[in-house]
């Protein structure tokens, strides 16, 4: 990219104002390209692609993990839960959100009469980052194909896009959460809410309202009442 345009991103982020990039122009690391170009075959089923995450070594991270963390819950939910990748505890564990963050969404899973395994949750990225670090966009890139096949299998109603990372990602945007919040997207025909990581939550429990907001609305939308 040129130094202009970075800086003229970059400008345009501090003063506030949603810088939208084209998919075709988002970095992707040296080296990287044809990692994030590798696809799945729209051919598996959930066996095959588990199969295929659990021996995934198309980034640096597998070298780092203890497992994969494929995602968890019910294959044909109409809630799609997408967070940003596993943490210290989810890796050990191999199941997504299971650290104090997953019992605070369990709580707003609770808050909507859902459970963790009457929703789909999934992360962008199926490795642990190592010391809790952001996905890099090769990474996110590699891993994309995965998230996109659980999705085309679980056919979910709405998908909440859960942080930052997780709506940037998905919405190829580098706007700020609370700009992406509060309106329905779509994600391939498939409404997409935003809302606020739990781990975000619990450092900053005022926002907790927002967050009871973000769910509502999505609530309108699987009742049809929201676009
Ligand atoms: N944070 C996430 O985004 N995903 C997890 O699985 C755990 C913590």
């Amino acid at each position: 990219m040129m130094q202009s345009e970075q800086a003229r991103r970059a400008y345009l982020r501090a003063m506030g104002i949603d810088v939208w990039i084209p998919r075709d122009q988002v970095d992707v690391e040296p080296g990287c390209a044809e990692a994030g170009s590798q696809t799945v075959s729209g051919d598996l089923g959930w066996e095959g692609l588990r199969n295929a995450v659990a021996a995934c070594t198309r980034c640096r991270l597998h070298e780092s993990r203890t497992q994969t963390v494929f995602g968890v819950g019910n294959p044909a939910a109409d809630w799609m839960f997408i967070g940003e990748a596993p943490g210290a505890e989810e890796d050990r564990r191999g199941e997504p959100f299971v650290g104090r963050a997953g019992k605070l969404l369990d709580e707003m899973l609770l808050a909507i009469g859902e459970k963790r395994d009457s929703v789909f949750i999934a992360n962008i990225l199926k490795c642990r980052p190592p010391n809790n670090r952001d996905p890099r966009p090769d990474e996110a890139a590699s891993c994309r194909p995965y998230l996109e096949r659980q999705i085309e299998l679980v056919q979910p109603k709405i998908i909440l896009a859960v942080g930052r990372i997780a709506a940037q990602q998905l919405l190829q945007s580098d706007a700020p959460v609370g700009r992406l919040r509060g309106k329905v997207h779509q994600l391939d025909a498939i409404p997409l809410v935003v809302t606020y990581h739990p781990a975000y939550l619990l450092r900053s429990p005022s926002q907790k309202r927002k967050s009871w907001d973000d769910l509502c609305l999505a609530r309108r939308v699987m009742a049809g009442a929201a676009e």
